[in-house]
């Protein structure tokens, strides 16, 4: 598919797979990071894949960000929503400061990178918007409640932009990944995350490639008539 992509979070973990799969299935991808320059510039080096830095958790920044991926590579037809963080902390525990980076990265951040791209998309009268969310946003999770809460509310945000897009030939859907090998599971304490493992039936962390082949499905051409869903990809840790 010969598509414009960007994919934030995208030098790193899922969203590094993700835009690798995504430029071979012939897609042009932009990959968005937030501070690691150092990986981007690996990423960048071991893909060919152009890469920019900004927060998506400041709504400013993404329309400077965007205009410039628009510039370089031409307008955006696929637009990947995945940078996230965790400040995990039991609730009598969480700071205030810990709730609102994960709103604003995890919420604020899909509002600010959909919104400055969503009239093209209408314009254009074609868009893919693929939401990263999260088994958590499903069902909750000890120490997440501000992560779970922001995965829950891109799940409301898919549903309903999914109505909007739906007459412009722009389809809005969201993957909810379960525990996949990357730095933020592996940042968990390893007991902690040998017993999330013993709770998944296929007995196994996922792989990040393995999300990516659900976001290239739900971007192709040929996905157009799935709208407003949420594709779970768990290992059958939680059934939905
Ligand atoms: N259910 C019930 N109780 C739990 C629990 C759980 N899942 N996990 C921990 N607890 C209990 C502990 O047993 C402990 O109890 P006691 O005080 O009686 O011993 C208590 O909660 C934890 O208290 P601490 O003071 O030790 O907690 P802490 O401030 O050190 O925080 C933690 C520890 C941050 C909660 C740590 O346990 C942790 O990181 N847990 C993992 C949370 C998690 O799964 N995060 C997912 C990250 S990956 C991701 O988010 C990607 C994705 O989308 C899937």
């Amino acid at each position: 598919m010969s598509r414009t992509a960007i994919v934030t979070g995208g030098t790193r973990g899922i969203g590094a797979a993700i835009a690798v799969a995504l430029k071979q299935a012939g897609c042009n991808v932009a990959a968005n990071y937030a501070g690691n320059d150092e990986a981007a510039e690996r990423f960048n080096a071991e893909t060919g894949i152009p890469v920019y830095r900004w927060s998506v958790a400041d709504y400013d920044a993404c329309v400077d960000g965007l205009g410039k991926v628009e510039a370089n590579l031409g307008p955006i037809d696929i637009l990947v929503n995945n940078a996230g963080i965790t400040r995990d902390a039991p609730f009598h525990k969480m700071t205030r400061e810990q709730w609102q980076e994960v709103m604003d990265t995890n919420l604020n951040g899909v509002f600010n990178m959909t919104h400055p791209l969503w009239q093209g998309m209408r314009e254009r009268k074609f868009g893919r918007v693929v939401n990263i969310s999260s088994i958590n946003g499903q069902k909750g999770q000890f120490a997440q409640a501000n992560y779970s809460a922001a995965k829950a509310g891109d799940l409301g945000f898919t549903k309903s932009l999914a109505q909007e897009g739906a007459r412009a030939g722009i389809t809005v859907n969201a993957i909810c990944p379960g525990y996949i090998a990357t730095d933020m599971v592996m940042a968990v304490p390893e007991k902690i995350r040998e017993q999330i493992i013993a709770q998944i039936p296929v007995g196994r962390l996922g792989e990040a490639a393995e999300i990516a082949r659900c976001v290239v499905f739900l971007a192709s051409d040929d996905a157009g008539f799935i709208t407003g869903s949420t594709l779970t990809a768990n290992g059958g840790q939680f059934v939905v």
